[in-house]
């Protein structure tokens, strides 16, 4: 045989190698989101992710003075966009969090801690292919002056305190048949003449 011949047989092994390892894994471990990753997969994945990232992220420290306002700010946006997955407190022990491939993971740890200003930036700017990460930037200067805000509170994250949290809780997206529920048992409190209101939908329990 030729060696362009071997070579294309070579490449047809490893590529017939490659589809039954992943038919392997997809059939034998189902396509269902709950298991938690293994210790290999979650290393791998991360390694070749993290390369990836430090591939496009240029080495940039937060452009932002460290002071309470920005952390107010950053405090304020992650309430809005983030918590719905990563929780206020950035423990990724949320509903949605915990139902992902991969988890949320826990912010307020190392891994996370450990990856550099911008190396978060990318990510909350691109998000994570292949995971329930969005990307949130619009590719713009003004989206990642928007963006650093949430960087400096990642920051913050191990240190968060209960009444930030309560804060955030109040900052947090309800749907709009929470806030009537709100304001009917409010009323209610002042003594108004209306019975609380029953959830719209009943209450999803886990
Ligand atoms: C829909 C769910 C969801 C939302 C909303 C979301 N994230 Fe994530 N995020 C994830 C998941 C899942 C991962 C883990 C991805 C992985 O393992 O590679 C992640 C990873 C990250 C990471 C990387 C941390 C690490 O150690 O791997 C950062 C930083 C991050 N998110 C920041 C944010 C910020 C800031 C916001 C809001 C602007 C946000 N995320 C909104 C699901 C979400």
């Amino acid at each position: 045989m030729k060696l362009a011949g071997k070579m294309f047989a070579l490449i047809g092994l490893v590529a017939s190698l490659g589809g039954a390892i992943a038919v392997t894994y997809f059939i034998g471990g189902g396509v269902s989101a709950k298991p938690q990753p293994g210790d290999l997969e979650t290393f791998v994945a991360r390694a070749v992710r993290d390369m990836a990232i430090v591939w496009h992220a240029p080495d940039q420290e937060n452009p932002l003075p460290d002071t309470d306002e920005v952390l107010a700010e950053g405090r304020a946006h992650f309430a809005d966009h983030c918590a719905v997955c990563h929780g206020n407190d950035g423990s990724g022990d949320t509903d949605i969090g915990r139902g992902l491939y991969p988890r949320a993971p826990d912010m307020r740890l190392a891994a996370t801690q450990d990856l550099s200003d911008h190396q978060l930036l990318y990510i909350i700017e691109n998000g994570i292919r292949l995971t329930g990460m969005p990307g949130f930037g619009t590719g713009t200067p003004e989206s990642e002056l928007a963006s650093w805000p949430l960087v400096r509170f990642i920051r913050h994250l191990p240190d968060i305190s209960e009444s930030e949290i309560e804060e955030m809780e109040a900052l947090n997206p309800r749907s709009p048949a929470d806030v009537r529920q709100e304001i009917e048992e409010e009323r209610f409190l002042r003594g108004e003449d209306v019975a609380p209101a029953e959830p719209a939908t009943p209450a999803h329990v886990h």
